[in-house]
């Protein structure tokens, strides 16, 4: 699974420019990044009006419910879901787009949630790696993976089986190699890649219902 990490970044719609424009500071990281609290950033869907300094209280839908919360503007989704909602299944690994550990599904997508500010995700639709499935009702690729072992440390997996679940769901005819291009934003340290490529192949062939 390897992959060019600024195009996978691109294929899904985050740079560091974007991940920096989405901050609404233009030219003024640092002054963003200052503890003096006159800066404010901007809320996401379009929304003009700042929002900040000082914690503000947001709504998001998470896992197909709306969850309240109150969070500076600058905490990450990732660290909004971790927490303060105590969804602790999306990890936290380098904090800075470049691993996919923390991949979660934005209206489908799969996007770093250490990239994407709480209050930009407001009015969107978050799916974590609890919103797939649970123990008892996995969905395919989550079976897939416990099936072939697909993980060592385990700090990936729930990155890879999100953003796993978005390729095959979009195209469960996907062969190995388009679903290891769609997945190829995530990496593994321990280099579980021989597990997930059977797992991946297994949850394609259950999605397609067993043909
Ligand atoms: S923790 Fe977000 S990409 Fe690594
Ligand atoms: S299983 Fe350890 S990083 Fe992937």
């Amino acid at each position: 699974m390897k992959a060019d990490e600024n195009s996978n970044m691109e294929s899904r719609g985050l740079t560091r420019r974007g991940f920096f424009k989405g901050l609404g500071v233009g030219s003024s990281t640092a002054a963003l990044l200052s503890t003096s609290g006159s800066q404010s950033v901007h809320s996401g869907a379009g929304a003009s009006d700042p929002v900040g300094p000082g914690e503000v209280p947001i709504s998001l839908r998470v896992n197909n419910q709306s969850r309240k919360l109150k969070v500076d503007p600058r905490v990450t989704l990732l660290d909004a879901l971790r927490n303060r909602l105590d969804l602790t299944g999306t990890k936290k690994v380098c904090d800075r787009g470049t691993c996919g550990s923390c991949t979660v599904l934005v209206d489908g997508e799969p996007a770093y949630s250490c990239s994407m500010l709480a209050v930009e995700a407001e009015g969107r639709k978050i799916t974590t790696i609890e919103g797939l499935g649970s123990p008892e009702r996995m969905n395919a690729v989550q079976k897939a993976f416990v099936e072939n072992d697909a993980q060592q440390c385990g700090f990936c997996t729930p990155g890879f089986v999100v953003a796993c679940t978005a390729v095959l769901t979009k195209n469960p005819d996907a062969t190995l190699e388009e679903a290891q291009a769609g997945c190829g934003g995530n990496l593994c340290r321990c280099g579980t890649y021989a597990g997930m490529n059977e797992a991946l192949m297994d949850a394609a062939k259950e999605l397609k219902g067993g043909a």
